[in-house]
């Protein structure tokens, strides 16, 4: 396993250590982007990373963007701006009606697929680059210690089934909180996708790899929000829910913010993964970002690292 360090923010870990080629698609995962410090994370390394790192495609979660829970029209346009080409959902994509028509409207806005007919939006799309190159992309969501949903495994076999045979990246955000449920789900797709990843936990799993027959796999991709936190909440406020086992409001915490999330090369004739790499950076501006707890929107402050000069 090689460990590259491009800069002093950025680090991945090649379980797969393979250069990029011109015959390989390069494709980011980031696990869910929590609040105004993961939406400002994003805005501040993504672009950049996105054109450093050659990445084809990324797929971020949502559902968690708007104040740590739920997702707005409002987050959706800004995690757009970042250049996110697809935002995938989960249980908290319903928390905020205003974004439903967003969910209809929106291409770029999946959530989960198995939820009962009629919901807004779509769970699955095909997304066509600008080279012809298509990008097929599932948000499935589990079922166990989850709301009893109709089966995500007959939804991610309904998705390979319908998909035409010249569409061979595919990739499958499954939303759910057993690790055994998830990689049961990588099993079950191992060979008829390109990926498989989880999200929802909020906590990265160091098990990137590639399953025997050539699909990508992690059980979650992480958080893009405060590092120090939990799963995005301040220490103090969840402390008192364990310790007092009464109801406590939750805080968002403040902090400097990360990145989480998957890197992966495929093989651009198969689709299968050449390689997979552990994501993690961090994102140093967002430490001077103040945050308004009640409408969750955040101003940047002026930034002066003297060693953040080379990096953009
Ligand atoms: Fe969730």
């Amino acid at each position: 396993m090689n460990k590259i360090v491009l800069d002093e923010n950025f680090i991945f870990m090649h379980v797969n250590p393979n250069e990029k080629t011109g015959f390989a698609m390069r494709v980011l995962a980031l696990g869910d982007i929590c609040g105004s410090i993961g939406r400002q994370a994003v805005k501040e390394r993504i672009p950049y990373l996105k054109e450093r790192l050659g990445i084809d495609f990324i797929i971020a979660n949502g559902e968690n963007s708007a104040g740590g829970v739920g997702i707005t029209t409002s987050t959706i346009n800004e995690i757009l701006n970042a250049k996110i080409d697809c935002i995938t959902g989960g249980n908290h994509s319903w928390k905020n009606r205003e974004a439903y028509d967003k969910f209809d409207t929106e291409e770029r806005v999946l959530r989960p697929q198995n939820y009962p007919a009629p919901a807004p939006g779509r769970g699955a799309n095909i997304y066509i680059l600008p080279d012809g190159r298509k990008i097929a992309v599932l948000n499935i969501q589990g079922t166990t210690f989850m709301d009893a949903l109709p089966c995500p495994f007959q939804a991610a076999y309904d998705f390979v089934n319908s998909l035409d045979d010249d569409v061979i990246f595919r990739f499958v955000d499954f939303h759910a909180e057993a690790t055994s449920e998830k990689k049961a789900m990588g099993f079950a797709l191992d060979g008829k996708v390109s990926a498989v990843f989880g999200t929802h936990t909020h906590v990265q799993t160091a098990d990137a790899q590639i399953l025997p027959n050539g699909t990508a796999y992690m059980t979650d991709l992480g958080m893009c929000g405060v590092e120090q936190s939990c799963l995005g909440m301040s220490f103090e406020s969840v402390l008192q829910r364990f310790i007092t086992k009464r109801p406590a409001s939750f805080k968002r915490a403040v902090g400097q913010g990360a990145l989480n999330g998957l890197l992966m090369d495929l093989d651009d004739t198969t689709g299968k993964a050449l390689s997979v790499s552990l994501f993690r950076e961090n994102a140093p501006r967002t430490k001077a970002t103040v945050i308004d707890l009640e409408t969750d929107t955040a101003q940047p402050q002026e930034y002066n690292a003297e060693n953040d000069a080379d990096r953009k």
